[in-house]
């Protein structure tokens, strides 16, 4: 693509009136899905109630005070084990047709990572389409994971003993009891409040194939009418899909299966697609029956994300490497690394008063860009390959050292949380 010259200067900033709101809603549904009225519909009543969501999360970009781009942030907090970590979404980015190869977006994103950096985030994330977003310091680690099961291989004859009915607003508690207690070993997916999952309720989605909806949800009740398990059916040409669904035990999964599968089986279909990381005791469950168990990896888009602070980053991994070093007994054990991400340097030291960070240069160095510092940490990637890669020199108790903070995990969003 060719960049017509000179690139004209834009201002960007955040909305600042009601009419500067609804230009921009206007904008962002016009240039993005086919359907207008369903993104405007969820630009001006669903987007908005959305946890954290702020007016200046809209940003536009002005020519002259013309308005010829939009997107949209939400602020959002990430898990990374026993960590919890700020960032920041981008979404709806938005060029019209008649100022595109400007710059414009470029300029939209630089001012996200900005307004990302300033607000204390240290990742910056977003669904990207192809081969855009590397250019700003994106990269790519969500995989998708499903199960496939074909309803032949289920056997629905023996009927557990649980009550379905639908999912609603009553049951939040419930619902985020659930979800949270198989969390613990996911990386990257968003920490859920009350408020998130009022504003969720609340945000009803358009009726397009990708969205999925709480309106849609079921519960399955035990005896004393107690929330055990819990789905999200989606029905698509070929396979129901399950986006978002939660269990207790082992006879809640064959409940949670069996319902699926009735689910499928009334809407005329012949398999059902869960989307369930391989961590979860569901997906655990389903090891044991004929299923075929997918990681779909993507190069250059979809799940992004970008490093925009790295202190803030590694002062908020500490509660959860202090509980790696226990775990691998390295406790108290004298160690020290230094990140040299882009152009900053910050000290991982562990000594006899505990773990902590110091900003500056020390021992030790791993020196990385942002992209391969952010699939570090989420354990995106092995962190053998990455230091035999990038310090071949890093040796012993170093080298031990810095694979006890960077252990393979698995990062996962669920669907609903997509935006
Ligand atoms: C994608 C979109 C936002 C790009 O906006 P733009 O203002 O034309 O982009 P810019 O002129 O700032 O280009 C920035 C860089 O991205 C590249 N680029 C532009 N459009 C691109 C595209 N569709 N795919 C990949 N790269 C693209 C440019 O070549 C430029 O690269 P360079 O700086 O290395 O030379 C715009 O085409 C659009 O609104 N598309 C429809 C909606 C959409 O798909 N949004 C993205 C949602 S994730």
């Amino acid at each position: 693509m060719k960049r017509k010259d000179p690139i004209p200067e834009y201002v960007v900033r955040g909305v600042q009136s009601e009419g500067e709101l609804r230009a921009a809603n206007d904008l962002m549904a016009k240039t993005q899905l086919p359907n207008y009225w369903d993104s405007l519909g969820w630009l001006e009543s669903a987007g908005p109630v959305w946890a954290g969501v702020k007016r200046e999360h809209t940003r536009i970009a002005l020519a002259d005070a013309e308005m010829v781009g939009a997107l949209r942030l939400l602020p959002l907090t990430l898990r990374i084990g026993r960590a919890r970590l700020k960032a920041v979404g981008v979404g709806w980015v938005s060029t019209p047709p008649a100022q595109r190869n400007k710059g414009v977006c470029r300029a939209l994103m630089n001012d996200a990572l900005d307004y990302t950096r300033d607000s204390g985030a240290a990742f910056s994330l977003l669904y990207g389409i192809p081969n855009l977003y590397h250019r700003f310091g994106y990269v790519t680690m969500l995989p998708e994971y499903s199960v496939v099961v074909e309803l032949r291989a289920v056997d629905t004859t023996l009927v557990p003993p649980f009550r379905v009915r639908p999912v609603t607003k009553d049951d939040i508690s419930a619902l985020m009891r659930i979800h949270e207690a198989h969390e613990a070993r996911a990386s990257c997916s968003i920490v859920r409040t009350a408020a998130h999952y009022r504003s969720q309720f609340i945000s009803a989605a358009p009726k397009t194939p990708y969205w999925c909806d709480w309106a849609s949800a079921q519960a399955l009740l035990d005896g004393r009418g107690k929330i055990v398990a819990y789905f999200m059916p989606q029905t698509a040409a070929a396979e129901l899909h399950i986006k978002e669904l939660g269990v207790t035990d082992r006879t809640s999964c064959a409940a949670l299966l069996h319902a699926a599968t009735i689910t499928a089986r009334e809407a005329g279909l012949g398999s059902v697609r869960f989307h369930v990381p391989p961590y979860h005791p569901f997906a655990r469950y389903l090891e044991e029956c004929d299923s075929v168990h997918q990681a779909r990896h993507f190069a250059n888009r979809e799940g992004m994300m970008a490093l925009t602070d790295l202190e803030a980053c590694l002062n908020a991994m500490l509660p959860e490497w202090k509980e790696q070093m226990q775990r691998k007994g390295l406790n108290g054990l004298p160690g020290e690394c230094t990140l040299v991400v882009s152009n900053a340097a910050c000290r991982v030291i562990s000594d006899n008063s505990g773990l902590r960070i110091e900003k500056g240069m020390g021992r030790n160095r791993i020196a990385l860009d942002g992209q391969d510092f952010v699939r570090l940490v989420t354990g995106y990637t092995h962190a053998e390959d990455v230091l035999t890669q990038k310090t071949p020199r890093l040796k012993g108790d170093a080298r031990r050292f810095a694979l006890a903070l960077f252990p393979k995990r698995t990062p996962f969003i669920w669907p609903i949380d997509h935006f």
